[in-house]
């Protein structure tokens, strides 16, 4: 039978996708050999919202203490966070007692973790999460308790006989470089030797940048996750401080991302007092496009039903955890406005349109749609559902039509494009 030129070129296009998928699949095959983070870690980390809070006298419903994290265990069961996928709970920093004990083991703080943290992963474990723990590479950590340094076997067994799902290894503290990477590799070899699963979500890069630029490949080999740039918090400066860094280093950082290994921009602040409502959506839909850890940090205690949906929103969580596993990148950035687009399984796409103007109402923008999807996302044609703000779907689309959207100052429109060519085969 004679292909006809359309179809000559669909064939080809597939072929051409598929050797694209084996060959990322063998570059992707270096990540950190441990089996675990397939897809993104999500889960809830105290540290922005609760940070370094010792004064459980006076402030005992927010500060660093086992009642916290329960507290914590119970509403990811029964406010359903874990049914959508929120699965690690996890500590930050200031956990510890300001010594090392007799044997010179880690230990929990005595008064705010009166049984320990084995008992605290015993509960965890009994409502079917995952607990997640700090520790730092150098001489103290961040806020100055016991660093790691030259106790990296002896902290790695002790995690994992206290039951440790994550290990957060921050990078305060380190007396030069050399120290710095050597502890990375050795922590994770460590933690590989206890042969308990324990997800490693490193700062290295982070530390690294002052002095050079770091070497993803490697990092990939020993990290599960990885933060390249500061600390979140709870204003849109930093959203926005986070995803310019994000798009302006995409061609370093956005390939070495995928099973096993990814960057890591830190956690989402939904949910507590700093962002709009359109500044929420905006990180929602770019954590999911940049295949992102969605580590939560807020008070699941009071969070608005809002922000919750936002945070549960199935559709959002399915693009952030496709199994294709490919970081998304920014597109292009023209007129105040940013498009960004990630490759999804079944040769879907998702799109984000996001409004950087700060002044005034909603923007329209019209989108050729041949200019999404490396050309491919609509050859014929395909679906356009709109996710974000809310979910809308929008009908076929032919590959050299367009379409105009409406993004809200600070806001960012959320699609998904399904290849009509993929739609007839299920
Ligand atoms: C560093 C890390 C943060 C947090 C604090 C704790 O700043 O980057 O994420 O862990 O330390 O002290």
């Amino acid at each position: 039978m004679k292909l006809r030129s359309t179809d000559q070129r669909l064939v080809c296009t597939l072929m051409l996708r598929s050797l694209a998928l084996v060959l990322y699949g063998v570059l992707a095959a270096r990540a950190l050999n441990n089996g675990l983070a397939k897809t993104p870690t999500m889960g809830w980390l105290h540290w922005e919202r609760f940070m370094c809070n010792l004064n459980c006298q006076e402030e005992p419903d927010s500060c660093i203490s086992e009642q916290l994290f329960m507290q914590m265990a119970e509403l990811m069961v029964s406010d359903g966070w874990k049914d959508v996928g929120y699965e690690y709970l996890c500590i930050d920093d200031c956990w510890m007692a300001p010594q090392r004990d007799s044997e010179d083991r880690l230990q929990a703080d005595p008064q705010r973790f009166p049984g320990g943290i084995r008992h605290l992963a015993n509960y965890v474990h009994s409502k079917g999460l995952k607990l997640g723990i700090y520790a730092d590479v150098g001489n103290k950590t961040c806020a100055g308790f016991p660093g790691s340094f030259g106790h990296y076997d002896l902290d790695a067994q002790t995690f994992a006989d206290w039951g440790v799902d994550l290990l957060k290894f921050d990078g305060c503290y380190c007396d030069s470089i050399k120290h710095l990477e050597n502890g990375y590799k050795y922590m994770s070899l460590a933690l590989n030797r206890t042969g308990r699963s324990i997800v490693y979500s490193c700062e290295w890069p982070f530390y690294l940048w002052p002095f050079h630029k770091p070497n993803y490949t490697t990092i990939r080999q020993y990290c599960n996750h990885w933060r390249n740039f500061v600390d979140v918090s709870d204003s849109w400066e930093s959203i926005k401080s986070i995803l310019d860094w994000t798009s302006f280093h995409q061609e370093k950082i956005v390939d070495v991302a995928g099973p096993g290994g990814w960057n890591d921009p830190d956690m989402l602040v939904i949910g507590n007092f700093g962002l709009s409502w359109d500044q929420q959506v905006t990180q929602m839909a770019l954590w999911a496009i940049m295949a992102a850890p969605l580590l939560m940090s807020n008070d699941l205690r009071q969070i608005s039903p809002q922000a919750k949906d936002l945070l549960q929103n199935k559709d959002v969580i399915a693009i952030n955890q496709d199994p294709l596993g490919k970081q998304g990148y920014r597109l292009r950035k023209e007129d105040n406005i940013e498009v960004w687009e990630r490759p999804l399984s079944n040769l879907a796409w998702a799109v984000a349109v996001r409004n950087l103007q700060e002044i005034g109402g909603p923007h329209f923008y019209t989108i050729t749609i041949v200019s999404l999807g490396r050309g491919v996302a609509c050859n014929p044609s395909c679906f356009i559902t709109q996710l974000l703000p809310v979910k809308r779907e929008l009908g076929f689309y032919e590959w050299t039509s367009s379409f105009k959207t409406q993004i809200n100052p600070t806001g960012t429109v959320l699609l998904r494009l399904e290849a009509t060519r993929m739609l007839q085969k299920n």
